[in-house]
């Protein structure tokens, strides 16, 4: 395809200032903090109006956990169902901005869904390399459904990346993974959103750690807005691991990692410096939670905080439970948990999780003393 048929159908500044419509209120990540981000009157805004998404309170979790509040960051509201969104509207924008042919980008899953939407919604080319059976089914029906030209590779998604890498040395294709610096630049908006509803920053914030980026982005979002007086304090940066999957924590590249977490069964994390400035510039901690807490928490935050969310997303909050036995969090901790992406992108885990019953016969008496009524 040239460049001159991929015309995507934006209209420039669409959302911008005064422009908004009647009953649309957020205008996306891009007009809410257009002098936070690195755009100009010259990027076209590709956009799903991601972000703004809830923080909601977790009473039960807090009780749990012996802390004063527990908020969870919910991107599973995002337009594709994950925190990607925010950082892939500005990597699209800026590869369509650059004329770009193809976006590509090596995924666990949800980076392959976002991208692929809004290469889509750009009118550009999206090619995605995934390790071969370690992705979600929901997400990868979302990189194929978007039209995303989808390589299963017989290796792990680190390898999967250093082709990628290598593939985005072509003229005019772009590399949307995370070490692409304008995703990160997107996803720290997070962070933005969450001091401008609390106020202040959290005294803590727990947050899944696989490729690195997304800790990355949050620490610089809480920093940026504390250095331009938008909050009086910057979180501790608690980030977590799968047990499995922990090169951070164990201090080496792991070969084979093994995780039911699979969008966070990354070895060598792309971003590993900065996950460790994060925590050393934030008085934080990078530890590891096994598989058996993360089934845990998942099950908890559906059952008593009414929140589905994937595996991986559920690390926050087992992280934050592991935190509160090991003595890292106290009594008067403002914590946040973000929760990466929503439960039904792995809908194999969740039904893993329950039982269905038999079918019985549609007669009310029966039916009610099934449900035990
Ligand atoms: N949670 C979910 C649901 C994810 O999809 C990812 C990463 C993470 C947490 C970890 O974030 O990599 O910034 O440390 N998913 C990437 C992908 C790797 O390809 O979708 P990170």
């Amino acid at each position: 395809m040239s460049p001159s048929s991929t015309k995507p159908p934006f209209r420039k500044g669409a959302f911008g200032k005064g422009a908004f419509m009647k009953g649309d209120r957020w205008p996306g990540l891009i007009e809410a903090y257009r002098e936070h981000l690195p755009v100009s009157d010259a990027t076209p805004v590709i956009t799903l109006l991601e972000g703004n998404t809830p923080l909601i309170e977790a009473p039960r979790i807090a009780a749990r956990a012996g802390v004063a509040r527990v908020l969870l960051k919910v991107e599973g509201s995002n337009p594709t169902g994950s925190f990607k969104d925010r950082g892939m509207k500005l990597a699209v924008s800026k590869a369509a901005e650059a004329d770009a042919k193809a976006v590509i980008c090596a995924s666990t899953g949800n980076t392959s869904a976002s991208a692929a939407a809004y290469a889509a919604r750009a009118g550009i080319i999206c090619a995605v390399v995934i390790p071969a059976g370690q992705i979600a089914l929901g997400k990868l029906a979302q990189a194929l459904i978007h039209g995303a030209r989808v390589v299963p590779v017989t290796d792990t998604f680190d390898v999967a990346l250093d082709v990628v890498r290598e593939i985005g040395e072509q003229p005019g294709v772009v590399v949307v993974n995370s070490v692409n610096p304008v995703r990160i630049e997107g996803q720290k908006t997070a962070a933005f959103e969450i001091v401008e509803t609390l106020g202040d920053a959290p005294t803590v914030h727990c947050i899944p750690v696989g490729n690195a980026g997304n800790i990355t982005a949050y620490w610089r979002g809480y920093r940026e807005f504390a250095d331009a007086g938008r909050a009086k304090r910057r979180p501790r940066m608690l980030g977590w691991q799968a047990a499995g999957a922990a090169p951070i924590v164990r201090g080496e590249r792991v070969l084979h990692p093994e995780t039911i977490a699979t969008a966070i069964q990354i070895g060598n994390p792309a971003s590993w410096q900065q996950a460790l400035d994060a925590r050393d510039e934030s008085d934080g901690h990078i530890g590891a939670v096994t598989d058996g807490e993360i089934l845990d928490a998942y099950r908890l935050l559906a059952a008593v905080e009414g929140v589905f969310v994937e595996p991986a997303s559920a690390a926050s909050v087992a992280g934050l439970l592991r935190a509160a036995t090991e003595g890292l969090v106290a009594s008067d901790d403002v914590v946040v948990c973000t929760l990466t992406g929503h439960g039904l992108k792995d809908p194999e885990r969740a039904i893993d999780q329950v039982e269905v019953g038999e079918p019985i016969a549609a007669v009310a008496s029966d039916v009610a003393a099934a449900i035990g009524l």
